[in-house]
């Protein structure tokens, strides 16, 4: 390592270097600056650290630190104060941001811009952009805060917030301007006096038998305080969310599952020393042949995902009416096969953890999408009671179901609890990817008859998901596809069988829509093929079948009130029949758990010094704004300043909720905030104070 100097924020900069070092890693671990976001350091391809250097805008990860020498670098911690306040303001107010890892790169793209060209266009602005990956916002509204900020600075008045707190109101997302200026940590960007590092050897192939681990070149390196390995782990060592067969730590003598598997974790004084020993554990293995497509896990020779279990992981199955009557008498018959791909979350923000060893229990800082169910498992691992583990969400910087699992919670847990001292790990983007559930890829057949009017009749659906090596929430995803196979659509007579089929690949597990989307594009697809056969248009096919009050939805379920449907394709009619191009698709979606799962949301109220009210909640803030909807149920019925309500969520309060899914937790938080806030202005109108 070796001193140079730059200018930093328009002050010098003295950095200690190699050749392998990034400027980001100096940025952020020397100067201490947590603006420059790691997303997928070291490759500079979503853009969340960039800074200025010597006046361009690039990916901080992909700068060598050694050629910053005498360099102009500027982060946006050091833009002009009015330059930050016009940022954080056109950003707030145009809600240009949800859960805000990628926005600080942005801003300093932005600034960038502006100050070549003080009038950017539209285009222009997005060109920009070019460089910088969103996962949440799709741009639109990004584009629109950059030509907010563009016009603030050339000097135009900057509209003021929406704080009146009413539902309904433009209320800008919980701590908005900290989030656009890169101050707000995420769990990788907090910083603990004396805390150690993880890092974590995974397996080098989809299924080996694990002979050995030899970690004694590891641990002679520098800094490196101690190896753990499966025998290390006191408690249960398989978790899960609904069925136990995800070991934190493969065990010598056991086999692997798939390249997800974590098979020893180094805890050390620096990340580097850390991820250094991981490379020189040596492992004595035998390579074993995996099952990778469902149909060959389902053949009766296959070997086993998991000893002890067959590789079929569920069947689901909905019967009603005689689909062969049906399918016999129809007008058109026809039966196609659809295939959905696998798919990545990619949330910009890489999973991260921190556990604190601490006086009555463990603190463990977690980005996960259900407290409760991480501090379950946490204690679970550790062989303690619950009351010994105390989780505190760190809202995450993107999750899209991919947070459900407990990721590396455990073992950094479980490093610290090994140390006695802090430890944080936070994986790469390769690792990311590796270890997370994916979308399920399906195969699903159809056979959907109709009459002559273009009218369902029957479906006879065959849906197989590939599971990958764990269960996670699979067996409930293939439930869902089956729940949802015949889209929002009367049909008499249904025939469905969903199988959820373990195999040697990644993991898959919740992603946004859970299993209903790849069975809307089956169904919406058919529709399309038998509205040609009969002679109708795609508009017309799914208004003669679309579903309404008294109508049976796929599962049976009779509903009770109307559902939006045949309003939405009225609204759309004129726009549909004006455009020659125009294609149509609907949805439908559960919300909640669902699958007939008892559903509750709990919120707790405490009225602090100064009138501040903080909402205790177990649900998760991801970026999809859950913290503030809940602001705006309190604030809406007891009139509170919304920029006097804060929001925790922790296990230390009773509010177990369950996880966090799509609109479940605005649902259901919603609800409890709601009565939570009512009986406050209760005692509000009985004379109490805030
Ligand atoms: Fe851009 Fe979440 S707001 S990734």
């Amino acid at each position: 390592m070796r001193s140079i100097e730059f200018t930093l924020n328009g002050k010098p900069f003295t950095a200690r270097v190699d050749d392998h070092l990034s400027l980001m890693a100096v940025l952020r671990e020397q100067a201490g600056l947590i603006s420059p976001k790691n997303g997928c350091a070291p490759q500079g391809s979503c853009g969340c650290c960039t800074v200025l250097v010597n006046g361009r805008a690039l990916s901080s990860c992909v700068v060598p630190a050694h050629k910053a020498e005498g360099a102009n670098i500027v982060t946006l911690e050091g833009l002009e104060p009015h330059e930050r306040d016009i940022f954080a303001r056109a950003f707030a107010v145009t809600g240009g941001l949800q859960c805000g890892f990628c926005i600080p790169g942005i801003v300093v793209a932005a600034k960038h811009l502006i100050d070549h060209n003080p009038e950017p266009t539209r285009r222009q602005i997005a060109e920009a952009l070019n460089n910088h990956v969103c996962r949440c916002t799709g741009y639109v509204k990004i584009v629109d805060a950059i030509d907010l900020a563009a016009r603030g600075l050339r000097g135009e008045p900057m509209p003021e917030p929406d704080y009146s707190g009413k539902i309904g109101s433009n209320l800008p997302r919980q701590d908005a301007e900290a989030l656009v200026l890169g101050e707000r940590p995420f769990v990788d960007d907090m910083r603990i006096e004396g805390v150690l590092y993880g890092a974590f050897l995974f397996s080098p192939k989809p299924r080996i038998l694990l002979r050995r681990i030899d970690a004694s070149e590891a641990v002679r390196v520098p800094g490196v305080v101690r190896v753990v390995t499966a025998r290390d782990v006191p408690g249960e060592r398989y978790q899960g969310l609904l069925s136990r067969d995800w070991p934190i730590f493969v065990a010598e003598g056991e086999t692997t599952h798939c390249i997800g598997d974590i098979l020893a974790g180094v805890v050390a004084a620096s990340e580097r020393a850390a991820r250094e020993a991981v490379s020189l554990i040596r492992l004595d293995y035998d390579e074993l042949p995996g099952v990778f497509s469902p149909d060959d896990a389902l053949k009766p020779e296959a070997p086993r995902v998991h000893a002890g279990h067959e590789n079929l992981l569920s069947r689901s199955e909905i019967r009603r009416g005689d689909v062969d009557a049906a399918l016999a008498a129809s007008a058109v018959v026809e039966t196609r096969t659809f295939e959905t791909q696998r798919i990545e979350h990619a949330f910009l923000e890489p999973e991260s953890a921190v556990a604190v060893p601490g006086g009555y229990a463990l603190e463990v800082f977690s980005q996960g999408q259900g407290v409760f169910d991480d501090r379950r498992q946490i204690a679970s691992i550790l062989g303690v009671t619950e009351d010994k583990v105390h989780v505190t969400l760190v809202a995450n910087g993107g999750a899209f179901g991919g947070k459900e699992d407990l990721s590396i919670q455990g073992q950094v847990a479980l490093m610290a609890a090994l140390t006695d001292r802090s430890v944080k790990a936070t994986l790469s983007r390769e690792e990311s990817i590796r270890l997370h559930p994916k979308r399920h890829p399906m195969r699903l057949t159809y056979t959907v008859g109709c009459d002559g009017d273009g009218r369902l009749t029957a479906l006879r659906a065959r849906i197989v998901g590939d599971k990958g090596a764990f269960a996670s929430v699979g067996a409930k995803v293939l439930e869902r596809a089956a729940g949802h196979a015949a889209g929002p659509y009367k049909v008499p007579a249904v025939d469905i069988e969903s199988l959820a089929v373990y195999t040697n690949n990644l993991p898959c597990g919740a992603m946004r829509g859970f299993g209903a989307n790849q069975s809307a594009f089956a169904i919406e697809s058919m529709l399309d093929i038998l509205a040609e056969r009969v002679g109708i248009d795609a508009w017309e096919i799914r208004w003669r079948n679309a579903l309404d009050a008294g109508d049976t939805f796929c599962t049976g379920q009779v509903l009770e009130r109307p559902v939006g449907l045949k309003q939405t394709l009225l609204a759309v009619k004129e726009a549909y029949y004006a455009s020659p191009r125009a294609g149509i698709a609907c949805g439908i979606k559960n919300v909640g758990i669902g699958n007939g799962v008892p559903e509750h949301g709990q919120a707790v109220l405490e009225v602090g010094v100064g009138g501040h009210v903080t909402i205790h909640t177990g649900f998760t803030e991801m970026g999809q704004g859950f913290f503030t909807a809940m602001i705006q149920c309190l604030c809406d019925i007891i009139g509170i300043d919304p920029q006097m309500v804060h929001t925790a969520v922790d296990t230390d309060y009773p509010t177990p909720c369950g996880m966090t899914t799509a609109s479940r937790a605005t649902v259901l938080g919603g609800r409890a905030v709601q009565d939570a806030a009512r009986k406050l202005q209760m005692d509000l109108e009985g004379g109490a104070r805030l």
